[in-house]
């Protein structure tokens, strides 16, 4: 049931009430060796007839740049913990074919796309290196030699090695995973037996960098207590706690009306993941250190993106407004969270690209990125919505999951936004939520209020089951137009359904 009052919903923007630095780490994204991610996705070959850059597809480089992309998360998932790295250095014609596995997906690995492949992408696309090491079926010396490889500036056997493969300077990659989902498929460890597993090879990586930024697995709020409480006398360790969440519900893009509105309540799971690990993480460290929360998959899992079809489903309008939501979450949180990575960036699961062949298209999902790319480094400002709409969710529709994605007893809101500062420059995100009809609202600011002409970018669609495809690659856009600040420093809006839009002042 919706319920809207007869009162216009207003938006206040508090300019001098701030919640923290959005860091760019929180638009993060994850490139996994699983399905058409990084093979026929991102990385072509040199040898193919596909215009590419050093292998990586020179359109989606190009496209990625667009966005700009803060960090990568890359070789898993599930594949990083059987990822050997010494497969993926030296000559492409001497570097091993091994047989890899990733979410019931066994494939050949060519290791084309290794180390040194992937720095480059990253230094192409501007992005800060996330690379998740192999405990499951790894060692710590395998762990540390690659920490060395990467970084190291000392003239030792494993430098001149990488010098002689052609990268002279230290890759200086700061953030390592010590394994990934280990509760699950890297290697189905308890919560204790892991902690000692992470004491072990976090030391090592730490003592080969000590500016390494590890990053701890986490799962649930029972593992998560049991490991930060094991670690909690060794927090030098540790500096991020990892979650993951996916949720999904009905169909890609034929759903139902109920399917529309669970999915979009997946940002409420975002929130009470991070508000429950946050309290955790403040109450098991007592202060001694902050530790950051790294979301570092996140995004809808349809249910018919199986191992069958290589994760792929079609991504709709209802994704994007669906990720605008989490973006409010990640700026409403961004003193706690210290990076999220979408699952993934190029053709798996929730992906912002996806390509066909020579084709390449941008999905609803990509342009929410670009809507929510000023707030990067931005100081988050607190929003607060007065008589905003609501709406009761009657069911859930089939196959969705997980059960618990939202509280049923109470009501979702029909419109989100969030706002940052940046010197004298204001932006405003808002989404209207309604699955058909649009909202007129109010935004005003209380602190400094603007003036003049802002510009406005909304997400274009006819249809919230809009998608691009390869032969309708432009059916969902941007389009800019601009509004006028009133007298009073207020700007009415109409918000078309479902919608994002970010109003850029200053
Ligand atoms: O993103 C797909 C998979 O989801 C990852 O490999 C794994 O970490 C998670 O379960």
């Amino acid at each position: 049931m919706t319920s809207t009052s007869k009162l216009v919903p207003t938006l206040t923007v508090r300019t001098d009430d701030t919640l923290g630095t959005i860091s760019p780490l929180l638009h993060g994204h994850f490139a996994e060796h699983l399905g058409r991610c990084v093979y026929d996705g991102l990385w072509v070959g040199t040898g193919s007839s596909i215009p590419n850059m050093g292998g990586w597809r020179s359109d989606v480089v190009a496209a990625l740049k667009k966005i700009g992309v803060p960090m990568l998360r890359w070789p898993g998932g599930c594949f990083a913990d059987s990822y050997h790295w010494r497969d993926g250095i030296g000559p492409m014609e001497s570097r091993p074919r091994t047989f890899a596995e990733s979410c019931g997906i066994n494939v050949v690995e060519t290791n084309e796309a290794g180390t040194h492949e992937f720095i480059a992408l990253c230094r192409a696309i501007g992005a800060e290196p996330y690379l998740a090491g192999n405990v499951g079926s790894g060692t710590p010396q395998e762990l540390m030699d690659w920490v060395h490889y990467c970084n190291g500036t000392a003239d030792t056997t494993l430098v001149r090695e990488r010098i002689a493969n052609g990268h002279p300077e230290s890759m200086n990659v700061r953030y390592w995973g010590i394994g990934n989902e280990n509760w699950g498929c890297g290697g189905n460890y308890d919560a204790a037996a892991y902690a000692v597993e992470y004491r072990r090879f976090a030391t090592f990586v730490k003592q080969m960098d000590s500016r390494v930024q590890a990053v701890t697995c986490g799962l649930d709020p029972a593992w998560n207590r049991t490991l930060m409480e094991a670690l909690s006398g060794k927090l030098g360790l540790v500096d991020h706690l990892s979650i993951h969440t996916y949720w999904g519900a009905g169909h890609a893009a034929e759903f139902t009306e109920e399917e529309y509105y669970y999915i979009l309540r997946g940002d409420e799971k975002v929130e009470r993941d991070v508000r429950t690990a946050a309290e955790m993480l403040s109450e098991v460290t007592e202060g001694k250190k902050k530790i950051g929360i790294a979301l570092d998959e996140w995004g809808i899992w349809h249910p018919q993106a199986r191992w069958d079809c290589d994760y792929e489903a079609t991504s709709t309008v209802r994704d994007a407004v669906a990720a605008a939501g989490v973006f409010d979450v990640l700026h409403r949180w961004c003193a706690d969270v210290s990076m999220a990575n979408i699952a993934q960036i190029v053709n798996v699961l929730q992906a912002l690209i996806q390509t066909k062949g020579a084709d390449m298209w941008l999905t609803p999902t990509y342009y929410a990125f670009a809507l929510y790319a000023p707030h990067q480094n931005g100081e988050s400002l607190r929003v607060e919505w007065k008589d905003a709409p609501t709406r009761s969710q009657e069911g859930t529709g089939s196959k969705t999951w997980p059960e618990s994605v939202f509280d049923a007893t109470s009501a979702m809101p029909l419109v989100s936004a969030s706002a940052s500062r940046k010197g004298g420059a204001l932006a405003v995100s808002v989404s209207n939520r309604h699955i058909s009809d649009p909202i007129d609202i109010v935004l005003r600011f209380e602190g400094a209020a603007p003036s003049g002409e802002a510009r406005l970018q909304t997400l274009v669609s006819d249809s919230p089951r809009a998608a691009n495809s390869a032969g309708e690659q432009d059916r969902v856009t941007v389009r800019e137009t601009s509004v006028s600040v009133g007298g009073d420093g207020a700007i009415a809006l109409t918000l078309p359904p479902h919608s994002i839009q970010t109003l850029l002042l200053g």
